[in-house]
């Protein structure tokens, strides 16, 4: 029965005039492009029944005398999984989505409240950028929600979830995010369209072949996970939520799943190829190491010589990053280091320890590598492992060489616990390269270069490449039985439980961007 007392009379009217804003049209025209409308998302992201709407009636500037509310963006504010979030969701029906004053007033206000009050934030983009008839006061916006993202950064985790177009002002917000969710064929990001492309430099593209949902997830690395529909975005974004903690000073959250997993595993022994240069899917080591289907792999297509995601060891959560040798050999390049950098930092932002496995012959060699800069980028790597202070673990699984052997969180880069298979092949360079360089003349001269190619190499591998020369010199703590790495990696993360590491009081450090 509703309350037709005075207050209760315009309480209710005001909030049957917001849903009437809502016709049919209304619907089919997001409807009909294969998208929800901003609400519907709202409501599968969110618990049932959780969500608080909050500044649902500001009206849009200069509308202020018309019943037009909202300007074109929900905020508020509930919980996923039980998790508490704020959240904000553009509404492309109105004006594109684009970015006016209010608009801005009201996402900076759910971040400044997610900040203040140590909870994700969640952006459902659906955005034509700043908005055109309000000029500059809009791209005042853009600054204000800018510099609220930064100031959360490694506060509180940011999502941002592309739904639909992000264009110009719209992008830079998700880059300032943790990670950026898109959806196939319905979304994409980029800062000038194919009208300015094709204005300037009279280049013919096209939305998807710009900034769609697979080129962001396969070449630029801009996103980090794409699905077939908004549906299973949400469900991917709801996913990764229940691994973060919810801010900075929290823990990731604990499951208390008996039987995660068996202890011993003969399999693991088994995954390497008997010839050190054959491929194997290094995703496979990590299944059989972290909790059963615990492993949530971020950034999938995009640089996949190297393997990041998030897992579960006896119900806690750690970052993996693992060199990926059936990719290029699982060699370190300029997108492998940055993809991994960021990841590593993310996770020593959020108090989520990492382990590292490593199979890497070294960094990638050539022209196009050094000439855009791979010195910069390879120390991007460097830096954030050697910052990093949470729990770091490394298992060497085959090869371990070179300037990659450092960066991959090493003894001495800072490793808490540095363990090795007896397949590891710990050396400055592989056994062909050192040898053609220690050995040219003997090979040159020769009578039969070839026997004394085999002989150079297995000496090289029995008194240099392999584990127990680290060993014996304290640079790698211990050689495992490979059947055994879960439950010694298990008892070291719970030995670094207690860890305390500071790294010097600082403005900042200048990490090589
Ligand atoms: C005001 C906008 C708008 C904008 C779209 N609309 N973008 N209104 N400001 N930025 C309006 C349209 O006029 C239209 O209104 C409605 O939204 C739907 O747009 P359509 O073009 O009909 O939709 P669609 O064909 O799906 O194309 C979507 C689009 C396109 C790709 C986003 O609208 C577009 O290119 N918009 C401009 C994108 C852009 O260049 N933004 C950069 C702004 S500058 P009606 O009334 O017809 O329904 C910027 C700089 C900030 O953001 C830099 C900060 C670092």
């Amino acid at each position: 029965m509703k309350d037709n007392r005075i207050p209760f009379k315009r309480f209710h009217e005001r909030n049957e005039s917001l849903i009437s804003q809502y016709d049919e049209n209304y619907y089919n025209r997001q409807h009909s492009k294969g998208k929800l409308t901003a609400r519907e998302r709202i409501d599968f992201l969110m618990d049932n029944g959780s969500f608080r709407e909050i500044d649902a009636f500001v009206k849009p500037l200069g509308k202020e005398d018309e019943k037009q509310y909202g300007d074109g963006v929900i905020v508020g504010y509930g919980t996923v999984n039980g998790r508490k979030v704020f959240v904000f969701a553009q509404d492309f029906n109105y004006m594109g989505g684009s970015l006016g004053v209010v608009h801005a007033q009201k996402i900076i206000k759910v971040q400044e409240m997610a900040l203040k009050m140590g909870h994700p934030i969640i952006g459902l983009i659906d955005s034509g950028g700043a908005r055109i008839q309000e000029g500059v006061a809009s791209l005042a916006g853009y600054a204000g929600i800018f510099s609220q993202n930064v100031k959360s950064s490694g506060v509180i985790p940011q999502i941002s979830v592309i739904l639909g177009p992000a264009a110009g002002g719209a992008v830079y917000s998700p880059a300032l995010t943790d990670f950026r969710f898109m959806t196939r064929d319905t979304s994409y990001m980029f800062v000038t369209g194919p009208e300015v492309v094709k204005e300037v430099l009279n280049e013919d593209t096209t939305f998807e072949e710009l900034g769609g949902a697979e080129v962001h997830a396969t070449q630029s690395g801009v996103a980090d996970m794409i699905f077939s529909d908004e549906e299973h975005t949400l469900m991917g974004v709801k996913k990764l939520l229940s691994y973060l903690p919810s801010n900075n000073v929290e823990h990731p959250p604990v499951l208390s799943v008996e039987d995660v997993a068996p202890g011993k595993n003969e399999k693991l022994s088994l995954l390497l190829p008997d010839d050190p240069n054959k491929p194997y899917d290094v995703v496979d080591v990590i299944k059989l190491i972290v909790d059963t289907n615990s492993f949530f792999e971020i950034a999938e297509n995009h640089a996949q010589n190297i393997v990041i995601g998030l897992a579960r060891l006896n119900n806690q959560v750690i970052g993996v990053v693992a060199n990926q040798p059936k990719v290029m050999a699982g060699c370190l390049d300029i997108d492998a280091s940055k993809k991994a950098a960021r990841f590593v930092r993310f996770c020593d932002s959020f108090n989520i320890p990492l382990l590292v496995l490593e199979d890497v012959p070294g960094f990638m060699p050539g022209i196009s590598q050094e000439h855009n800069a791979i010195i910069m980028h390879g120390a991007k790597l460097l830096y954030a492992f050697a910052e990093a202070t949470v729990p770091k673990i490394t298992v060497i699984l085959r090869k371990a060489y070179g300037g990659a052997y450092i960066v991959m969180n090493s003894k001495n880069m800072g490793g808490d616990f540095n363990f090795a298979w007896p397949t590891a092949e710990v050396a400055v360079m592989g056994p062909e390269g050192a040898i053609k360089i220690l050995n040219r003349k003997e090979l040159l001269n020769a009578d039969d270069p070839e026997e004394l190619k085999r002989r150079l190499i297995a000496d090289y591998k029995e008194n240099v490449a392999n584990p127990y020369v680290a060993d014996e010199k304290g640079y790698i703590d211990e050689v495992i039985d490979p059947s055994e790495t879960r439950e010694v990696i298990i008892n070291a993360f719970a030995l670094l439980e207690n860890k305390v590491e500071h790294n010097p009081t600082k403005k900042h450090g200048n990490i090589p961007l």
